[in-house]
């Protein structure tokens, strides 16, 4: 196929040139730099495909666009959904695929690594020692071993990261719909969404961005969360209400924030915007708290994610073009 890939950084070329070759998938990859939007859509003119990330905006008009231009396929090289307007879609007759599963180990893990770093001050104390201060007021943590950790949504990477707070000697509080049996196994407790919010110690959000997970965290939840809750969110921005959380930190009411993302990131994430001005004040305002870790989305980002990521996405192209193998297509009975 004649794939128009956005939002092309030089790891995505690496690893998806790779897997075209190592693959055999022979497709013809026009990488561009831009991100998707409505007005960006006009370079896939000539494609079949797109191949697309997080921060591409795949909303009715852009969709329309590409399918003027004779796209049929949009291939996201992610498991989150979020940017595509299912519905338009499937109207347009437009297929959508994506990575449903590619290293939960690589989200999971970097939630544990923002819980580590906030717990521990390891942020702070890097800074200490390189100005020679090895005073450590201010730098008290606490054990993870015993804590209650609510963890919402307990798919593939919900469930990983129980695995390991189990393994550090937490108690495991769950939310979902779907219920899993491999956290009942761990001695996991599946709860109301009061109810977790009352008694975690650390809330951990692993839930898709839907109509109805949309600011789940806002004022009303924080408010019946433990005093010092730790938060952290991997999943999408928009999960969490962000102005909420600041009125949560400043009460004291979080007592730390671990964010991989980030409600208005689409302007921010993935770009170096080191000597320019930032105009968002909410996200500035986040950066001013010693107790919040924020990072650019990079919880996916490992060598295996990349790999993965890169040959579901050439191999959903290549299956759909011989009819034959998996396809992840995706459509609006996804939207629940
Ligand atoms: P998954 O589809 O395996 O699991 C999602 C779980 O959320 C399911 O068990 C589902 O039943 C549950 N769920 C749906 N609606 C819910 C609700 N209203 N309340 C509670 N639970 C609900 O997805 P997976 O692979 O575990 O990924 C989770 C999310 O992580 C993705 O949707 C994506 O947004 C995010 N993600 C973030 C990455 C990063 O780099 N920061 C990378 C990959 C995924």
């Amino acid at each position: 196929m004649r794939v128009a890939v956005f939002a092309t950084k030089p790891y995505d070329e690496r690893y998806l040139t790779a897997a075209n070759e190592r693959g055999e998938h022979g497709h013809d990859l026009t990488f561009f730099e831009t991100r998707l939007t409505s007005a960006t859509a006009p370079l896939a003119d000539g494609h079949d495909a797109v191949c697309a990330f997080v921060n591409d905006d795949l909303g009715a008009t852009t969709l329309q666009h590409l399918h003027h231009l004779g796209v049929s396929t949009v291939a996201l090289r992610a498991s989150g959904f979020n940017n595509t307007d299912l519905l338009t879609a499937d109207r347009l007759g437009l297929t959508v695929c994506r990575v449903p599963a590619y290293s939960p180990y690589a989200v999971a893990e970097h939630t544990l690594s923002l819980l580590l770093a906030l717990n521990r001050k390891i942020h702070r104390a890097w800074n200490r020692v390189r100005e020679h201060n090895f005073a450590l007021n201010g730098l008290l943590g606490f054990d993870i071993n015993d804590k209650t950790v609510g963890i919402i949504g307990t798919g593939q990477i919900g469930r990983v990261f129980a695995r390991i707070m189990h393994g550090l000697g937490c108690h495991i509080l769950a939310y979902d719909p779907y219920p899993s049996d491999e956290i009942t196994a761990l001695g996991g407790e599946y709860v109301g969404l009061s109810d977790l919010f009352r008694r975690s110690d650390i809330i951990s959000l692993h839930t898709p961005l839907t109509p109805e997970t949309y600011h789940l965290i806002n004022g009303l939840a924080i408010a019946q969360m433990k005093d010092g809750v730790v938060l952290l969110n991997t999943s999408r921005g928009a999960l969490v209400e962000t102005v909420s959380a600041i009125e949560g930190l400043k009460s004291g009411k979080i007592g730390a924030l671990g964010l991989d993302v980030y409600e208005e990131e689409g302007d921010l994430f993935f770009e170096d915007l080191s000597d320019q001005v930032l105009r968002d004040d909410v996200f500035s305002r986040l950066l001013t708290f010693p107790n919040v870790v924020v990072t650019g989305h990079q919880a996916f980002f490992t060598d295996e994610a990349m790999a993965h990521i890169a040959e579901t996405t050439l191999s959903n192209l290549s299956n759909l073009e011989t009819g034959e193998g998996e396809v992840h297509t995706i459509g609006p009975e996804m939207l629940g």
